[in-house]
């Protein structure tokens, strides 16, 4: 037996597996690429192959895909199902607030526990003191997994019983960070109008911050090396932003007006580039 199973080797598991692996915890591993879990492997997981035996392996299921359509995918199988009663299931892919509920229902159903986790951070920072992570579900469920989910970051906040709560603040720190862009691509365009150097727009914030990295992007004119965000990606935060407030029925004039702006990029061939190349679109926009 292993303490924990983690499924989801992409980047993101990679670092929940290694800062796992570094405190000795005996960790099981499941990819759907068999390769990605060779390095792990190396460090001291037991890399299996069967989905079912992973699960079977640990009391404890960690899940970090892509979203929850491939979680609900991988565990709504029938030779599946009857492994989860029992289990405590981790998530830690990325929904809504509803589909957190929807998923969280569908395990107690099956007889598991549930835990929904956000990870605020990019996977280099798994595992240090600023690694950040929200977490919402049953307050003895989150006692169990405390110690775990410590070990992931320095700052774990636990957001109450309420399940969606972790997802739903994640959605709205992720809505501020999006609005970074569109603002600093149009106070580009000022700069361009007026003759104000990219460079010292950019120099108005810190090195790290988002704004300065797109405008240093705009001024050099390279929207395809060192990629913060791509516009693919930007569409698919708007577009969880959007069903999140299809959802809720509130107002999503803000992601519908991302979406106008980021389709426009695509259909310009941008979907690859940082989000930073809508300024070539905008440029093209003249009115007078
Ligand atoms: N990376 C970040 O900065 C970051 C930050 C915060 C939260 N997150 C969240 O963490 C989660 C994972 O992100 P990531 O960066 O690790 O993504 P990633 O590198 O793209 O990895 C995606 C993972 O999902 C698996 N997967 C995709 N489609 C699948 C399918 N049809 N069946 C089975 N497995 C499938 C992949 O398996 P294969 O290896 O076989 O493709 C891989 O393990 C996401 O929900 C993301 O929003 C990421």
């Amino acid at each position: 037996m292993s303490e924990i199973t983690l499924i989801g080797l992409g980047s993101m598991g990679q670092a929940i597996a290694k800062a796992l692996l570094d405190h000795n915890v005996a960790l099981t591993v499941w990819n759907r690429t068999a390769e990605k879990r060779e390095a792990l492997v190396n460090l001291g997981a037991r890399g299996e192959s069967d989905l079912g035996q992973a699960i079977s392996a640990s009391p404890l299921i960690i899940i970090c895909v892509s979203d929850y359509a491939i979680t609900h995918a991988l565990l709504d199988q029938s030779e599946i199902v009857p492994l989860l009663r029992g289990k405590t299931i981790l998530q830690l892919s990325t929904g809504t607030p509803g589909e957190v509920r929807k998923a969280h229902q569908w395990v107690i159903e099956q007889g598991g526990r549930y835990l929904d986790g956000s990870i605020m951070v990019y996977p280099q920072t798994v595992g240090t003191e600023a690694g950040q992570l929200l977490v919402s579900g049953a307050e003895a469920v989150y006692r169990d997994c405390e110690t775990y989910l410590g070990l992931l970051g320095g700052d774990v906040r636990y957001l109450g019983e309420e399940i969606g709560a972790a997802a739903a603040l994640d959605l709205a720190v992720v809505s501020r960070l999006t609005a970074i862009t569109p603002g600093v691509i149009h106070g580009a365009l000022i700069c361009e109008a007026e003759g104000v150097s990219l460079e010292q727009f950019a120099a108005m914030y810190p090195p790290g911050d988002r704004a300065y990295s797109l405008a240093m992007t705009i001024h050099n004119n390279d929207f395809e090396s060192n990629i913060a965000a791509s516009v693919n990606v930007a569409i698919g935060v708007a577009t969880s932003i959007k069903r999140q407030s299809q959802e809720l029925g509130i107002n999503s004039d803000f992601p519908d007006f991302q979406l106008s702006l980021y389709k426009r990029a695509v259909a310009a061939g941008f979907q690859n580039q940082d989000t930073a190349s809508l300024i070539k679109v905008l440029r093209a926009d003249t009115r007078n």
